[in-house]
């Protein structure tokens, strides 16, 4: 059966402006943030303070969340956003951050590429970096990428996933994401991956699919995952980004499209999908570019 409700953890912000070739002014960033919020979506990634030789688009972050702790408050300090280590961490406290996200990798290679580290020095960096978070009170969340494919790697066992997510999660998380970052996988996987984390110990309550629509799969995806117990997804207002360190990393799941089938099939999200459209149209505007979530362009035409 299905759930009443489910929670969408919104990343456009994050996930989507990472990628952008355009770096979008801090004021146009905190905006957005501030429309997403007014769309009804409950949880909304804001910024990551990584280092900003990687990820020139997130440079900003302090200033992003000054803007918005100035507007929002608290509403803004209980924001996830993504540390990578304790550096990370430190700029995120300086802030009043209440939520944090880790970000490790399934596979070696994408470690190295997108952490300068290897799968198990991952582990190193993240340990005391969660440890700190969880003694200041921070809720913390760890994501797992690369779980149904590596771009350089190939396929990725799922066994692999299972113990890279668990020794994640046992940091001392409350969720694990579980990302399909180059967006091969396909329901059955989806059910396979589930099942051995269900078998891990991992229930489905601390579980959050993070799907990309590279290969047009991710709402059948996101239909399987729902079916199988989950009640939390990850979602791009409009579509936006993929990651910059993983080729071919386009197009994670736009929330509208979500939000469409959940709606559809009487699940409750608590987002106002035409605000949100409003939203992903104005913000397609200010990157010169249009939309590619099939709903946003059904929509906004009509
Ligand atoms: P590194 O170069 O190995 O860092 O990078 P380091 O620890 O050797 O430190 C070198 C210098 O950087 C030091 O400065 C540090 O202070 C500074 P120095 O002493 O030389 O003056 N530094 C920092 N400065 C600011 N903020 C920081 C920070 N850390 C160190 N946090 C590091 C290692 C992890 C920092 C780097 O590789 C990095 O920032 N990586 C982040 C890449 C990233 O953000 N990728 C995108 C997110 S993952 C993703 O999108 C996938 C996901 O969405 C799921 C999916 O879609 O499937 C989650
Ligand atoms: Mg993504």
């Amino acid at each position: 059966s299905l759930p009443e409700r489910v929670t969408i953890y919104e990343v456009g912000p994050r996930d989507g402006l990472q990628n952008e070739s355009t770096v979008v002014p801090v004021e146009t960033k905190a905006a957005f943030v501030k429309r997403l919020v007014a769309a009804g979506l409950p949880v909304v990634e804001a910024t990551s303070f990584v280092h900003p030789k990687w990820v020139p688009q997130l440079a900003d972050a302090a200033e992003l969340l000054d803007l918005l702790v100035a507007d929002l408050g608290d509403t803004a300090r209980e924001m996830p956003v993504l540390v990578p280590n304790e550096r990370g961490l430190d700029r995120a406290l300086e802030k009043g951050s209440r939520h944090v996200a880790i970000f490790g990798s399934a596979t070696e290679t994408f470690a190295q590429r997108n952490l300068n580290r290897s799968l198990d020095d991952q582990f190193t960096m993240f340990e005391p970096t969660v440890a700190r978070a969880r003694e200041a009170g921070l809720d913390v969340r760890a994501y797992v990428s690369m779980c149904f494919g590596d771009p350089w790697e190939g396929d990725v066992p799922v066994e692999q996933v299972v113990a890279v997510g668990k020794r994640l999660f046992d940091l001392g998380a409350s969720q694990l994401s579980l990302g399909d970052t180059i967006g091969v996988g396909t329901p059955g996987h989806v059910v396979a991956l589930l099942d051995a984390l269900n078998t891990a110990g991992l229930g489905d309550d601390v579980l959050a699919m993070h799907f990309h629509d590279t290969y047009g799969q991710a709402l059948s995806n996101a239909a399987a995952a729902l079916r199988h117990g989950v009640t939390t997804f990850d979602a791009s207002a409009g579509g936006l980004g993929g990651c910059p360190y993983a080729e071919s990393a386009t197009g994670n799941l736009a929330t509208e499209d979500l939000v469409w089938m959940l709606h559809g099939l009487g699940i409750e999200t608590g987002v106002d999908l035409d605000g949100l459209v409003a939203t992903s149209v104005w913000m397609a505007g200010e990157l010169g570019r249009p939309s590619p979530s099939r709903v946003v362009q059904a929509l906004a035409g009509s």
